[in-house]
């Protein structure tokens, strides 16, 4: 079969043969039609313990050997993954798709959404309330904006520094206000944004985003950590934390069946709130543009016709 292969560490994905996969108990053989790519899969693809050549994992939506056309995420069984032809994944991560579905928002309400959607709900956003969206510009950052005012937000505010990205958001009604990170006082422009300051932040990026974000915030604000694009390791003043009684929660890993059932309400949530994510579209053919595509930073979910 035809297959985009990481052949080692920090190499680009080729398109060549590889070895099918064979049937295994407990696992599902799927014809892959579309494939998504995210940062997790290109951060994911060089960690220590990846054992090499691999598929790009990704999540994706093809054929079950019984005609069911279904939904995977992004733990195919190893070495294989969404960009090929054909891969293997474990019963429990392979769910129906209902017929009005598109591949497309099946893929992005899966991994992209499921991390959006979780934490803002463990924020428990009150009616009126301001949120705040670090990395706003990427997948994860367009839904999350939506579900936020789907939930009652009053505000809600997009930061990220590409400017014409930001400014999509606000054009289209994503968000109400956008702030371009990296200017001469981000704690300010953030205050300004969030009117005196927020009441949620959902960080996507972590880093100094994360710290100057800490200084715009509201007494009693819940601070939700989801992505380290910006690093891991902070320097933080305790005080910030302190002085205004704030909460930080980490998002955590959820069983199959629970991420399953989120998905659904999710698929549910995008047509009546008619959620809007913004794609860029590739073929098998293209995997190293859309690899690095996503290295770049798309401010776009990435998806991919195998099947043609
Ligand atoms: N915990 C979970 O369950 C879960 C689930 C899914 C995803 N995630 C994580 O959530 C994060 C977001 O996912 P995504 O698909 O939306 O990723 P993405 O497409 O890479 O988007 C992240 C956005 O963050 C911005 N950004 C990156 N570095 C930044 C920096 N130093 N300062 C400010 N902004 C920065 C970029 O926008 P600009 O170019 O405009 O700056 C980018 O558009 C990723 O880290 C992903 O691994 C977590």
């Amino acid at each position: 079969m035809r297959a985009a292969i990481i052949s080692e560490r920090n190499a680009p994905p080729q398109v060549r043969e590889f070895n099918e996969p064979q049937a295994q108990d407990g696992a599902v053989l799927i014809d892959v039609d579309t494939a998504g790519l995210g940062g997790w899969d290109v951060r994911g693809a060089y960690r220590l313990g990846v054992e090499y050549p691999c598929v790009i994992r990704g999540e994706g939506v093809g054929r079950a050997p019984d005609g069911r056309r279904v939904y995977f995420g992004e733990r195919s069984v190893l070495p294989y993954g969404a960009w090929a032809e054909r891969t293997l994944v474990p019963q429990a991560e392979v769910w129906n798709v209902p017929d009005d579905v598109d591949d497309k928002t099946a893929i992005s309400m899966g991994i992209a959404a499921t991390g959006a959607i979780v934490p803002l709900e463990k924020a428990a956003i009150q009616k009126g309330e301001k949120v705040l969206v670090l990395g706003a510009t990427g997948t994860l950052g367009q839904i999350a904006l939506q579900l936020a005012r789907g939930m009652g937000a009053g505000k809600v505010v997009g930061a990220a520094r590409s400017q014409a990205a930001l400014g999509s958001l606000k054009s289209r009604g994503i968000a109400d206000e956008v702030v371009t990170l990296g200017g001469s006082d981000d704690v300010e422009a953030l205050k300004d944004a969030g009117d005196g300051g927020f009441d949620v932040v959902l960080d996507l990026v972590c880093g100094q985003p994360l710290l100057t974000s800490l200084k715009a915030t509201n007494w009693g604000a819940r601070i939700i950590t989801i992505g380290t694009g910006a690093g891991r390791q902070l320097n933080l003043d305790i005080a910030d934390l302190l002085f205004r009684n704030l909460s930080c929660i980490g998002t955590g890993q959820r069983p199959p069946a629970d991420r399953e059932q989120i998905w659904l309400r999710l698929l549910k949530i995008a047509r009546e709130q008619q959620i809007h994510v913004d794609y860029l579209d590739f073929t098998l053919d293209q995997a190293a543009e859309a690899w690095a595509a996503q290295v770049n930073g798309p401010h776009a979910k990435i998806t991919a016709t195998i099947r043609r």
